[in-house]
Formats: C-alpha cells, sequence, structure tokens
C-alpha cells in the first residue's frame, strides 16, 4: 500500500496522508486520507504477518496487525468527519478495538465483556462515531494486549484540526520496543518477575517499526510530529537534537490535547502517551536531526529526521498554540473527590483456570493467572465469580471530581481513564503544568489530583496502561450514571 501510494500522490499529499516521510515504502505506514465528505470507512483486518524488524539474516516477524505493516493503518480525519470503522477478526481469538483518548459514547469503546461482546474468530464488528476533539490518539485490543500489542496490533487515529496553524509536514512517529530473540522470533512477553515490577522490556528499539530510520522532511520546513509511546512498558523521555533554529522542538499537544507551546525538555512519556511536537527542519539537504531517548542513562537514538527537497522559504520559526480542545471544564468548588490508591496486591491471589472460564464477563483470555497489582485493593476482577465485578466508584452524571491518584509502590504507572479527558492539577512532589490528558504519569509514592466532568454516561475502564500491571490487577472501571 506505501508503495501504491507513493506513486498515485504527491509529495506533500503523502506526507499528509501517511505521515510518514517521503520514502514510504522504507518507513512504512499506510495512510488513509480524509476526503472531503462526512463520513471515512476503513477496514481493519486483524490478522498475523510477516513484517521484517530485525536486519538479515534474521527472519521476519510474525507481527499481528490491522494492515499490511506496523503501524497500521494511520486513519486521518477532520475535525468534525465521522469515522466508521470494521473489524475483521481474522485471529485465532476474539478480539474488540478500544479507541484510546476518544470521548466516544460507551458502546464504541471496545471493551469485551464490559461495552460489546467480544468479536470472536470470523466475525466483524463496526464502530462508528465522530471524535469531538482534535488531535493524536491511537487504537489498540483491550484483551491479551501483552502480547498482542507486543506483536503490534495498534494504528493511530488522527484527528485533524478543523482549523488552526499549517505545517509544512504531518508526521506519526510509533515509539516501540519488540521482544525478538536473534532470529526474529518472539520472545516472551511477559515474565512474573517483570509483571510484578517494572514490567518485561522489549529488545529491539524502533520508530514505526524500523531501527533507526531515516524520516525525510522539507528542509527549512515546519514539522509537526506526533510522537507516540506505544510500548507495552517502557517510559521514555524524547528529544529532537540539533533543532537549533528557533530553539528546538517545542511540544504543542499533550495527548492531542493543545496547551502552550513549551520546550520539549523533559517530559516522561508512560506507555500510551503522545505528544504533539514542532520543530524546524534544517534548511540545507542532507542535514539532519536526531530522535533520541534520554530517559535512560544511556540515550538511545531513535531516528534521524533528515532535510530534503528545496529550502522552503525562510520564515520566522515561532511556534503557535493550537486550537484550544472543548473539554468540559470540571466545577472544582464543588467536585467531590474520590481516591484511588495504586498498590500492589499483599499476597498474589492465583485463580483457577476452571473458574476463569466459567466467568460470564470474562474468559482466560483477558485474565492473567495471576495478581500483583490492586486499584483502592481491589485486583481485577475481584471475587464474586458470577458476575462483572463493581465498579470502583459510581459517579452522578453531570457532577464534578476530583480523583487523588495515589502511587503507594515504588514503580511508575501510567493511568488512563476511557472516554473522559483528565484536567491535571496537582501533584504533591512536582509542579504540575497546567494540561489535559488521558494519561497520567504517577511517580513513585506520587500522590497526584486529576478532574473530570462526568458528563460521559456509561462503564468506563480505569487502569494503568503498563500492559502487564493491567493485566495483573491494576484495573477497574468507573459509572457514570
Ligand atoms: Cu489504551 Cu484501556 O487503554
Ligand atoms: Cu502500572
Amino acid at each position: 500500500m506505501p508503495n501504491a501510494a507513493a506513486t498515485s500522490l504527491s509529495r506533500r499529499a503523502l506526507l499528509r496522508a501517511g505521515g510518514v516521510a517521503l520514502a514510504a515504502s522504507s518507513v512504512g505506514g499506510s495512510g488513509l486520507a480524509a476526503p472531503a465528505g462526512g463520513l471515512v470507512e476503513v477496514e481493519l483486518v486483524a490478522r498475523q504477518r510477516l513484517q521484517r524488524i530485525l536486519p538479515e539474516p534474521a527472519g521476519p516477524s510474525p507481527v499481528v496487525t490491522y494492515a499490511d505493516r506496523f503501524p497500521g493503518p494511520i486513519i486521518r480525519l477532520r475535525q468534525g468527519q465521522r469515522l466508521r470503522a470494521t473489524l475483521v477478526n481474522e485471529l485465532a481469538e476474539h478480539t474488540s478495538v478500544h479507541w484510546h483518548g476518544i470521548r466516544l459514547s460507551n458502546a464504541e469503546d471496545g471493551v469485551p465483556f464490559l461495552t460489546q461482546p467480544p468479536t470472536r474468530p470470523g466475525e466483524r464488528h463496526v464502530y462508528e462515531f465522530t471524535p469531538p476533539d482534535a488531535g493524536s490518539f491511537f487504537f489498540h485490543p483491550h484483551c491479551n494486549t501483552v502480547e498482542l500489542l507486543g506483536r503490534g496490533l495498534a494504528g493511530a487515529l488522527v484527528v485533524e484540526e478543523a482549523d488552526g496553524p499549517r505545517f509544512d509536514a504531518d508526521l506519526v512517529c510509533m515509539v516501540k520496543d519488540w521482544s525478538l530473540d536473534k532470529a526474529g522470533r518472539f520472545a516472551a512477553f511477559t515474565s512474573d518477575r517483570g509483571a510484578s515490577r517494572a514490567g518485561t522490556f522489549g529488545t529491539v528499539a524502533t520508530v514505526n517499526g524500523l531501527i533507526d530510520p531515516v524520516i525525510d522532511v522539507p528542509a527549512n520546513g515546519d514539522v509537526r510530529a506526533r510522537l507516540y509511546n506505544v510500548d507495552n512498558t517502557r517510559v521514555i523521555d524524547l528529544r529532537v537534537e540539533g533543532a537549533g533554529a528557533g530553539g528546538g522542538a517545542w511540544i504543542i499537544a499533550v495527548d492531542g490535547n493543545p496547551l502552550p507551546p513549551r520546550p520539549l525538555d523533559g517530559w516522561p512519556m508512560g506507555p500510551a502517551m503522545r505528544l504533539d511536537v514542532v520543530f524546524r527542519a534544517p534548511g540545507e539537504a542532507g542535514k539532519t536531526l536526531r530522535l533520541t531517548n534520554v530517559y535512560a542513562a544511556e540515550p538511545r537514538p531513535l531516528a534521524v529526521f533528515r532535510a530534503t527537497g528545496p529550502a522552503l522559504p525562510n520564515k520566522r520559526f515561532a511556534p503557535r498554540a493550537l486550537p484550544a480542545a472543548r473539554i468540559p471544564e470540571p466545577d472544582l468548588k464543588t467536585a467531590k473527590t474520590i481516591p484511588m490508591a495504586f498498590s500492589s496486591t499483599a499476597v498474589a491471589q492465583v485463580y483457577e483456570t476452571a473458574l476463569l472460564t466459567a466467568l460470564p464477563y470474562a474468559d482466560a483470555l483477558c485474565l492473567a493467572e495471576k495478581t500483583f497489582w490492586a486499584i483502592n485493593q481491589k485486583s481485577w476482577p475481584e471475587g464474586g465469580h458470577e458476575r462483572l465485578p463493581p465498579p470502583i466508584a459510581t459517579l452522578d452524571r453531570g457532577r464534578s471530581y476530583v480523583f487523588e491518584l495515589a502511587n503507594l509502590t515504588p514503580h511508575l504507572h501510567p493511568v488512563h481513564i476511557h472516554g473522559y479527558t483528565f484536567k491535571v492539577l496537582s501533584s504533591d512532589q512536582r509542579t504540575v503544568v497546567p494540561h489535559h490528558a488521558d494519561t497520567v504519569l504517577l511517580e513513585p509514592k506520587e500522590r497526584l489530583r486529576v478532574a473530570i466532568k462526568a458528563d460521559n454516561p456509561g462503564d468506563w475502564m480505569f487502569h494503568c496502561h503498563i500492559i502487564e500491571h493491567q493485566e495483573t490487577g491494576m484495573m477497574g472501571y468507573i459509572r457514570v450514571a
């Protein structure tokens, strides 16, 4: 598909459509451009495919994707356009598609057993919704996620502002590690040791499924890069090194939500978190900038942005704010506070396989065999095996709530809510830059206050996005009724 696209689209159109630069065939990521009409239709065929991640002599890896290759597809909508996405399940297990970060109606949220019946092998499921907010979102399964996301089952959903600043290029950069052996086969996605601590780390760092790719950007152009952490486990802190003109790279949105531009200089991203950044490409063709992860003691190079083509005309580089999202404003004066404690379980509880298969609301595929983690002392799923566990909290529709997220562990937890966007208020450990996010990174022992206005009815998952933590207990749901 990228090759076909490359022959039929102009360079700029390709940049807009695929979001992955000139050499689409080498950088990957098929793009689906938004037509002018009101409805965009896509088909997501979940299936195992072969994709080369490691260089020869390793073989291609048996990835699982929604399109020809990871990351794919990149769905682009204009704000106000409606998406109709048909999941075609060609896997040997049931699945569903969760639309991460989108404030949609509960029935489209894609959580098997909670918001929809699982889509069985050979079945299809149609999702249809109009994303209310512009921004960089993504989608992934919500069951057996350690393995499926580990194998690459994720795509990007980009909702372009109806109006706002224009950029000379608009790229999607999906950062993900893969757990591969030397031959290119998948190694273990999880272990008790990893799951009960910081998680199991992959072995091969990539951007858009490529090791240290060269991503072409228009010389002297203003580049919007949508940086995604779609890893199961790793926390990253990105820099665009060498972006000199105009003073480096600037953050213009967090999880798709605009904020006043600020330098990209220390904004750690846990799994599922996104940053939109803008930087000026070098003026001279061939010159490069480096995308680096500086979170670890040893900075890791991830990709190179290379200036190509005749330099665009000189203009002043000044990152402009995107139009603000219209997220319902919580009323902090009347808000009710709900404590949410993120802890380990004192004793890991082992579920009997016989019991698991008897569960009407979940099955062995959606549950790990052990629990290591809990929210408010409850591990997902909690006792009472004949029904859905009760919600962690029941919220009155229309009322405002402050969640006091308390991390009682020595590990990081990216805490995610479905169907809502948090207004991030304050922390007992650091100065919080006011912003909105659907996933917030809780530091060890931190207490972080976030707020929502509970205007969206339904049962909404609330969980850690380190997938092994999520699947070993650090998950629950809130009910808004
Ligand atoms: Cu990306 Cu339930 O989350
Ligand atoms: Cu966690």
